[in-house]
Parts: C-alpha cells; sequence; structure tokens
C-alpha cells in the first residue's frame, strides 16, 4: 500500500484539492484491504497521523493569511509609518533588521507578510542595494519554512555554462569536469526557501526548466533523465526591467508570468531622503557595535554632505560609508574621510562650510546670522560663475540679461575675486570688446 509519500500539500499553495486526494486514496485502501496485519495498520496509523499534521499545517497558514488580510480594516496608507510598523510587531512579523518607516517600503513589508504563509513565488525588484536580499530573507523568516534551508543563488555570478548545474546539478560525466554526481541549489533548498538573485542573468535554457519547476515542482540534474521531486519556495530578484529583456527576447514572457504572482517593489533611497538621518544613526550604532567603539561623531559639515548626497548605491552605499566613516574617523569623522570619488571639491566644500556655519573646518559654530550671511555670499559668488560661464564672460551682456547695473555687477565681481576674462577663453568669445578689469 503505498499513500503518502510525498507531501500532501505538495509544496504549492494551499491546496485543499491535493488533501481530498490523499484523505480519498487512504480511504480506499482501507476499503479494500480484505485483512491488516499489524504493521500494516501501524503503517496506516502513521499516515494519518502525517495527514493530520498536514491538515493542522494549512489551516494554520490559512488561518495566517486571513489574519494578515483582514486585521487591520483602516486603509493601510492613512496610518502614519510608526503605526503600521507597530501594527506589523503586534503581529510577530519578523523584520530582519529591516529599518524605516517610509510608506512604500511599509507596502513592501505588508506585502511580504502576507506572501510568506504560502509558497506563492514573489519577485522582488528595486534599484542595486535597496535591500532586494534581504527582503527575500524577511519573507523565508515569515513563513512556515523559516526552520528550513534558505539558499541564496547569484544568477549573474556564476559563468553561463556552469548555472543551470549549479542550479539544477548534474550527473558524473554530464560534461568535462562533471567527475562525479551532484546536488544542485534547488535540491539543496527543499522544503525551504530559494533566492534567485539577479534572474534577468539566467539563460533562456535554464528558463525553461525553471518554469518546469514552477509548473510541476521537477527538476532534472544535467545529463540525467530522471525526474526529481523538488519542494521549494521560490523568491526572485531584478534590478534591471524584465518586462524590457522579454521584449528584446532574452528573458521568456511567461516565466515572467509565473514568477511574479506576487511583485514586491522596493524603494530607491532618494525616494525616502527623510529617513536618511535615522538611517545614519542606525547605522552609526551597528558599525559602533561591530567595530566595538562608541558611536562615531560628525562634523556639521559632514552631516550636511551625508544628508544631500544621491546615494545611487541606495541603502547599502549609505550603510557601507557609515562603516568606514565608523573605521576611519577617529573621534569626529569629516568630509576628509569620505571616499575620494564623492569627496566634495574644495568650492564645495566652501559652500558645505558655509551652510553648516563653520569656521573653516573647525567645529566652532558662529551665529545664525553669520551662518545666514555666509551661504547668502557663497549663493551670490555661484550665481555670478555660472551667469558668467552662460554669457562667454561679457560682464556687459550679464548686467543686460539680469537688469543689473554693470558697475555694481563689477563690485561684485571684485568681492568675490572673479576674473571675468577667465570665463572667456572656454567659449570662444576671444573677440569680445567688453572689459571687466
Ligand atoms: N531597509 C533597510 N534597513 C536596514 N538595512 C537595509 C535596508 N535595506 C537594505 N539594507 C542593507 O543594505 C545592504 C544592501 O541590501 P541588499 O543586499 O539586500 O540589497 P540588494 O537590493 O540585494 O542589492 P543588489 O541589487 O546590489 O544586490 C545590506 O547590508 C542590507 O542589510
Ligand atoms: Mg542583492
Amino acid at each position: 500500500m503505498k499513500i503518502l509519500d510525498q507531501p500532501i500539500a505538495g509544496g504549492s499553495a494551499i491546496s485543499y484539492a491535493g488533501l481530498l486526494e490523499k484523505i480519498e486514496i487512504l480511504r480506499s485502501a482501507l476499503r479494500w484491504a480484505s485483512r491488516l496485519d499489524r504493521p500494516e495498520i501501524e503503517k496506516l496509523l502513521r499516515q494519518s497521523s502525517a495527514l493530520r499534521d498536514e491538515v493542522m499545517q494549512l489551516s494554520h497558514k490559512e488561518r495566517f493569511v486571513r489574519a494578515a488580510s483582514s486585521a487591520e480594516p483602516v486603509e493601510p496608507m492613512e496610518r502614519s509609518g510608526g503605526e503600521r510598523r507597530r501594527a506589523l510587531l503586534d503581529r510577530s512579523f519578523v523584520f530582519e533588521g529591516t529599518f524605516g518607516d517610509n510608506p512604500k517600503l511599509l507596502e513592501a513589508l505588508e506585502i511580504a507578510e502576507k506572501a510568506a504563509p504560502t509558497d506563492l513565488p514573489v519577485l522582488v525588484d528595486g534599484e542595486s542595494g535597496t535591500g532586494k536580499e534581504l527582503m527575500a530573507k524577511v519573507i523565508h523568516a515569515n513563513g512556515s519554512r523559516a526552520d528550513k534551508p534558505y539558499i541564496s543563488v547569484n544568477c549573474g555570478a556564476i559563468p553561463e555554462n556552469l548555472l543551470e548545474s549549479e542550479l539544477f546539478g548534474h550527473r558524473k560525466g554530464a560534461f568535462t569536469g562533471a567527475a562525479n554526481d551532484r546536488k544542485g541549489k534547488f535540491e539543496s533548498a527543499h522544503k525551504g526557501t530559494i533566492f534567485l538573485d539577479e534572474i534577468g542573468e539566467l539563460p533562456l535554457a535554464g528558463q525553461v526548466k525553471l518554469l518546469r519547476v514552477l509548473q510541476a515542482h521537477e527538476i532534472q540534474r544535467v545529463g540525467s533523465d530522471e525526474i526529481i521531486h523538488v519542494d521549494t519556495r521560490i523568491v526572485a530578484a531584478t534590478n534591471k526591467n524584465l518586462r524590457k529583456l522579454i521584449a528584446e527576447g532574452s528573458f521568456r514572457e511567461d516565466l515572467f508570468y509565473r514568477l511574479s504572482v506576487i511583485q514586491v517593489t522596493l524603494p530607491p533611497l532618494r525616494e525616502r531622503r527623510d529617513e536618511i538621518p535615522l538611517l545614519i544613526s542606525f547605522f552609526g550604532d551597528e558599525a559602533a557595535e561591530a567595530l566595538k567603539r562608541t558611536p562615531v561623531k560628525m562634523t556639521p559639515r559632514l552631516r550636511d554632505f551625508l544628508l544631500n548626497y544621491p546615494y545611487p548605491g541606495n541603502i547599502r552605499e549609505l550603510r557601507n560609508l557609515i562603516y568606514r566613516l565608523s573605521c576611519l574617523g577617529g573621534d569626529v569623522a569629516d568630509i576628509v574621510h569620505l571616499p575620494d570619488d564623492i569627496r566634495p571639491s574644495a568650492p564645495a566644500r566652501a559652500a558645505y562650510d558655509a551652510i553648516a556655519g563653520l569656521d573653516n573646518g573647525g567645529f566652532k559654530l558662529t551665529s545664525l546670522s553669520d551662518a545666514k550671511r555666509a551661504a547668502s555670499d557663497e549663493a551670490e559668488r555661484a550665481f555670478l560663475e555660472r551667469g558668467l560661464k552662460e554669457v562667454g564672460g561679457t560682464v556687459a551682456e550679464l548686467a543686460r540679461r539680469c537688469d543689473m547695473n554693470r558697475s555694481h555687477l563689477q563690485m561684485l565681481l571684485k568681492k568675490h575675486g572673479i576674473r571675468s576674462k577667465d570665463f572667456r577663453q572656454h567659449h570662444g568669445n576671444a573677440d569680445d570688446k567688453s572689459k571687466a578689469h
């Protein structure tokens, strides 16, 4: 009597049809048994217990989904970030260190909360460094597979010819160098979650195989005909536009739809700039703990830089910067401790000094009116320089365009030590007759 050898739910979404089928098999086994001996009875009892456990698990999952979707009658968007975060905490949501109250981030976490207890595939998208891998861990940690393996595969980091074998395993002799049978990441992630990072890099042949996993929960090792059942929850991530790849013919549309049953989009840091101060102190404390030191202090001009920097590398870049500053900054970190390629130039530094109300790189705060005057001087200088550049160094023209008195303009240029002729060479206006100085 061979029943219930496979998990009842088949690793897919909540499936009562699958359960009923298993119960029917069990019933017919009993109905047709002419005589049962002791081992047979024991086996049937074991199978009934397994069935009961699966029913319990499914009903738990279903309750979890229902609770997640109906616990809050208020529209999530109407509640503040803090309230939404607290509500998640009250529902024992595992954040895995995800920090922030930005509405888009919370929306992503709320979707993750609902998706986690199901086995539906999730596609996480967002720019580099926005926390896609972190989100995959959040989904794993909040589901029923939390104590099972979590396997992460970066499809972009494995050479194309090895990727299939890495994911699906291979049979001895399947290709040069395949000295032994080897199981792939899908088999390692059996019962758990597999995170397929940079899914857009998966070659087309691998995409076909992945489609099969999603449809039938089956894989074949490279070079083998044997079909292996895998029960693996798939979370994929991309920082590419998969629709564009589909249009270019390098990504299968059917796979995209299968993978993105649930899509979670993470906001770039520039859309959550109001959280930068909090993130700075969050990572400052984290770095201090990791480096076993007290949290680093920052000069006002460094803080100003960090609050205004565009962060193309998103949270990862901010986090790395804070770790770097915590390590190199001694007691007080300054702009000089920033990496060369993003450290502001001398004039920009002067502007930060002015805005931060600083006394030449020291830490002495001047009065508010001094700070304002310095900032206004800096704005005046930048305006004159930009204007002269635009008119190719012709003071008369600048005066005309700005509707200013020419001698007043010349006085201002003098005050800032700006020479109009420096702007002339660059613009090929050598024949200009107007002389500023
Ligand atoms: N909301 C957040 N709160 C705290 N830390 C975060 C958050 N988002 C990202 N991080 C941290 O930033 C770093 C980058 O995150 P992660 O590796 O998940 O980004 P990613 O989107 O996968 O980047 P990439 O596309 O470059 O692979 C990690 O150290 C992660 O812990
Ligand atoms: Mg990543």
